[in-house]
C-alpha cells in the first residue's frame, strides 16, 4: 500500500471545511493512518515549499501556511498518491474541475484549502517531515475487504 501527506491548510480549517474534505477521503476508501492539528513553523513550511523559494509567492505562501492552524493527515492505500492529487484538484480553485475539493470549495489560486503530496518520493520526505513513526498507526481497516479484491491475498 502507499501512503500520502495531506495537509488541511489555514482555510480550510478557517472555514469550517476539515469535515466535508475528509468525508470525500474516507468515502473513497482511503484509510487514515496518521492525523494531528497544529500550527506550523516559518522553518518547516520553508523546507515544505523549498522547491518554491524563488516564485514570487513564496512569502506570501509560508506567511499563509502559518496564519493559522492546520490538520496534518497520512492516508494509506493503493496509488494513494495519484488518487488523492485527483481528488485535490488542479492548483487554482478557479481552474479545478467541479467535483474535484479545490473545483468544489475554492475560488482562489493561493488559498486553495488543502496539499497532497505529488510523488511516492516526496510523500516519504514529507511524512517524515510532519510526523515521528510512532504517530502513524497499523490497524486493519474494518472495510478493507469490501473496498478492495482482497480474494488473491492481497488488495487488487
Ligand atoms: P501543494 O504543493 O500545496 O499541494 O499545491 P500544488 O502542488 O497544487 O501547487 P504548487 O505549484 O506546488 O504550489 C504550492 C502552493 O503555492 C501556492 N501558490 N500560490 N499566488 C500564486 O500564484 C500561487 N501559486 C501557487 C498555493 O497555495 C499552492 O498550493
Ligand atoms: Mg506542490
Amino acid at each position: 500500500m502507499d501512503r500520502t501527506l495531506i495537509i488541511l491548510k489555514p482555510d480550510a480549517v478557517q472555514r469550517g471545511l476539515m469535515g466535508g474534505i475528509i468525508q470525500r477521503f474516507e468515502s473513497k476508501g482511503l484509510a487514515t493512518v496518521g492525523m494531528k492539528m497544529t500550527m506550523l513553523s516559518r522553518s518547516v513550511v520553508e523546507a515544505h515549499y523549498e522547491m518554491h523559494r524563488e516564485k514570487p509567492f513564496y512569502g506570501s505562501l509560508v506567511n499563509f501556511m502559518t496564519s493559522g492552524p492546520v490538520v496534518l493527515m497520512v492516508l494509506e492505500g493503493n496509488h494513494a498518491v495519484d488518487v488523492c492529487r485527483k481528488l485535490i484538484g488542479a492548483t487554482a480553485g478557479f481552474k479545478a474541475e467541479p467535483g474535484t475539493i479545490r473545483g468544489d470549495y475554492g475560488m482562489s489560486g493561493a488559498n486553495n484549502l488543502i496539499h497532497g503530496s505529488d510523488s511516492n518520493e516526496a510523500a516519504k520526505v514529507e511524512i517524515a517531515r510532519f510526523f515521528k513513526a510512532d504517530e502513524l498507526l497499523t490497524y486493519q481497516p474494518a472495510l478493507q475487504h469490501w473496498v478492495y479484491d482482497t480474494s488473491g491475498g492481497k488488495a487488487q
